[in-house]
């Protein structure tokens, strides 16, 4: 089932056009992959899906309901959840805490989703306190519960940025570049981790440059390139795509480290 649905958007910042006619679909029960080069338009498309940056044009729809009026705060309520490319938590508060500030989310606003998701065990109606324990064992941070953020290894940092995320209860999850600053037994994990919550139901869209590990764990891709969707389909398809290659995959001309068009570094 479709969770959320981007129909042709296009995002301007003056004179640049950063998303053009950008359309795609993220499955509930699937991760999904948006790849592309350096400044392709990928985390804008993610600002744009939140709220935080106005499309110039063009829709978003979740659930089939068309979203694009509503605020950043009401997206995040009615299911959006999303981790930020540079690692976004409270480093002085503990795990625990930071965890808190995503339960927060729905706290005094709607009682509708009691149940908690399959993703998070399914329990019914669970207190805070419970529905935080459940958070912290599905993501092996039970120990760390009482540490601060700041002082814990990247790894673990982007975990309790994933549970901040996950204690809203989104039904479709965006993650920009998760596995970045992850050695690779972490990164293996956490793709274990993103096929675990996607097969109790949980849409994800995956941004990241660690290909391997969009090939091991997306359904299905999108490839971005200077704003507009140039192949979609399996990650077999897409990695014999000749657009895809020459832009992001392949061995074409090389753009230095960090310039738009640069491929990844771990592409195979
Ligand atoms: N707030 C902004 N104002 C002006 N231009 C912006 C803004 N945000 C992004 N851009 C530009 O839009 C383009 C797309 O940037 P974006 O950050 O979405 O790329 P990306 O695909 O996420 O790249 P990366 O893989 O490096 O994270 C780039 O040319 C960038 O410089
Ligand atoms: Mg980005």
């Amino acid at each position: 089932m479709t969770v959320l649905e981007l129909e042709s958007l296009s995002v301007r910042f003056g004179g640049h056009l950063a998303v053009s006619d950008a359309s795609l679909r993220v499955e509930g029960g699937r991760v999904t992959g948006l790849i592309g080069p350096n400044g392709a338009g990928k985390t804008t498309t993610f600002n744009a899906i939140c709220g935080v940056v106005p499309p110039s044009s063009g829709r978003v729809l979740l659930d089939g309901k068309d979203i694009s009026s509503a605020g950043t705060h009401q997206r995040a309520r009615l299911g959006i959840g999303r981790t930020f490319q540079r690692l976004e938590v409270f480093g002085s508060l503990s795990v625990a805490d930071n965890i808190r500030v995503g339960q927060e989310i729905r706290r005094s606003w709607s009682r509708r989703k009691a149940a908690l998701p399959q993703y998070l065990d399914g329990l019914g109606d669970p207190s805070p306190d419970v529905e935080l324990a459940a958070i912290l064992t599905r993501l092996d941070l039970v120990a760390l519960a009482d540490q601060p953020v700041g002082a814990l290894p990247t790894g673990q940092a982007r975990l309790v940025e994933l549970g901040r995320a996950l204690a809203a209860r989104p039904s479709v999850l965006l993650l920009d570049e998760p596995a970045s600053g992850l050695d690779e037994q972490e990164t293996d994990a956490f793709g274990d981790l993103l096929l675990q919550l996607a097969s109790h139901g949980l849409g994800i869209l995956l941004v990241e440059h660690d290909v391997p590990l969009v090939m091991r764990v997306c359904e299905r891709l999108s490839v971005l390139d200077f704003g507009q969707i140039i192949a979609e389909g399996t990650p077999a398809e897409v990695r014999a795509n000749e657009a895809v290659l020459s832009a992001y995959l392949g061995t074409g001309p090389t753009p230095a480290p960090g310039a738009p068009g640069a491929a990844p570094v771990e592409a195979q």
